[in-house]
């Protein structure tokens, strides 16, 4: 919590007139109805709400904050609810209310010759990406959750994903925004310039501050070209070092084809093609460790395949990789994709696990690995490391699964001496303990050491001068005052 005083319960008569505004379908206080917003995806928080509140549009839900901070009541905004730290999750007293805004998911306009879209933050990521393909466009942001993950959490999260590497993290798509304040003032920021200097970008201050000063509402996103030809492959290497060997190998060809490039270790492998129905290998053997890369272009003239032919080649004659596969039609590509994208539900069905989403410089990524697996081995015999991710930007998620037969419980007791291990190799390394996914509820803690003195003071004093009540998502980001 940040320093605010206990905010209120909502009366009767404030849940009577928030009824009376949103109508029956935008209002929940059922038990039943209102638990599935109160317990996160990773299922680690179980918090309560006294009510689910559900504006249709912006309108609306100005009115609702409005009147909540006139009553002095806690809002914690909600999309897909897919958060990996449970940013998204009211806690345990029953006197948050949860604003979720996934009736908010009209697609505003596409604009081809600018090159934009415009959407409301309930837009699920994966319509979003498939209104833009429709027209010829790409929404160049691709995540695990993309089909359930809406675009206010998407932005509020800054996240990153598959594509960083060649297009950057949420942030460098957004050209304007809209934002409800904690107040109910509307921030309409829905400006599509490439060029707009005029004083602070107050659009960059709400991407990444998780529901902290307001609500995100809609968003003009900057588009890029339809790739007219995209090629995967999986490749066996022996470890990280040759992942990146392989990296330099595809950048030195030509940078601007990489339009993903990811690492996953043999262990995490192993268990998506053991756990996970219809996942399997495409290689001979299984090997240490494997990287999906994917080459698109938008260029006509452009023989894909030869070039990627070209690098596995020189990467095979130089011993970086010892076998591969290319997929020849696009339900080949999407079979490739799933064995990456199904890491975190093969996790989840091994055990329990502990997720670390850090970076560090991309060159640092090996020693990563090998100095955090140890560390993580030394603090708790048999544990299991399956790390994996986006290489190519240096975000690798450092998962840890229990050991086999051990109490699920009795792990994740540890998590934060689990999560302390990884994170002074991190820091060792020069990176970050919250990469892609946020502090949310669960890193609130690792901020002073990480973020502490005129760091996290200035963030204190933003959001005190934006939300002076501490009233909008009051457990996310700020450790107690
Ligand atoms: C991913 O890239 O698949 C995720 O961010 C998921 C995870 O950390 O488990
Ligand atoms: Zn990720």
């Amino acid at each position: 919590m940040t320093d605010r005083s206990l905010p209120n319960a909502p009366s009767a008569a404030l849940l009577h007139r928030l009824g009376a505004l949103l109508g029956p379908s935008g209002m929940l206080t059922a038990e039943a109805d209102v638990a599935p917003y109160c317990t996160d995806w990773r299922a680690l928080y179980r918090g309560r709400a006294a009510a689910v509140l559900r504006p249709a549009d912006s309108a609306a839900l100005a009115a609702v904050v409005a009147m909540c901070a006139e009553a002095g009541v806690a809002m914690v905004p909600q999309g897909g609810n897919t958060s990996m730290v449970g940013g998204a999750t009211p806690d345990e007293s029953g006197r948050e209310v949860v604003i979720c805004l996934s009736r908010m998911n009209r697609i505003r306009r596409i604009d081809p010759v600018d090159q934009t879209m415009e959407v409301e933050a309930g837009v699920t990521l994966k319509a979003a990406q498939d209104a833009a393909r429709a027209a010829g466009m790409l929404l160049p942001l691709s995540i695990s959750s993309e089909g359930s993950a809406q675009i206010g959490g998407v932005l509020a999260t800054n996240a990153g994903g598959n594509n960083t590497v060649r297009y950057g993290n949420a942030r460098e798509l957004v050209l304007g925004l809209e934002a409800v304040l904690p107040d109910g003032g509307v921030f309409h920021g829905l400006r599509r310039l490439r060029k707009d200097n005029t004083g602070y970008a107050l659009r960059h201050l709400f991407v990444g501050a998780e529901g902290t000063l307001g609500f995100i509402t809609a968003a003009i996103l900057q588009l890029q070209p339809q790739p007219r030809a995209v090629e995967a492959a999986l490749c066996a290497v022996a470890d990280a070092d040759a992942a990146l060997a392989l990296f330099a190998a595809f950048r030195d060809q030509d940078p601007a084809l990489i339009q993903a490039f990811e690492y996953m270790s043999g262990a995490g492998m192993e268990l998506v093609t053991r756990l996970v129905p219809g996942a399997s290998l495409p290689l001979a053997e299984p090997a240490p460790a494997y990287v999906l890369v994917e080459l698109a272009t938008p260029r006509r003239d452009a023989d894909l395949r030869a070039a990627l032919e070209a690098v596995l080649g020189g990467a095979f004659e130089a011993g970086t990789v010892s076998d591969a596969v290319i997929a020849e039609s696009e339900t080949q590509r999407l079979a490739l994709w799933k064995l990456r994208e199904e890491h975190a539900e093969a996790q989840r069905r091994a055990g329990a696990s502990v997720k670390n989403d850090v970076s560090v410089p991309v060159s640092k990524v090996p020693a990563l690995i090998e100095r955090a697996s140890a560390a993580c081995a030394a603090l708790i015999p048999g544990i299991r490391p399956a790390p994996f991710g986006h290489i190519g930007d240096g975000n690798i998620h450092f998962n840890l699964v229990q050991p086999e037969g051990m109490d699920p419980a009795a792990f994740l007791a540890q998590d934060h001496a689990i999560m302390d291990a990884v994170a002074a190799v991190v820091r060792d390394l020069d990176g970050s303990f919250s990469a892609e996914h946020g502090v949310g509820r669960l890193k609130p803690y690792m901020m002073p050491a990480w973020r502490g003195g005129a760091e996290l003071e200035t963030m204190r004093r933003i959001k005190r001068a934006i939300d002076p009540a501490g009233l909008m998502n009051p457990d996310a980001i700020f450790p107690p005052a």
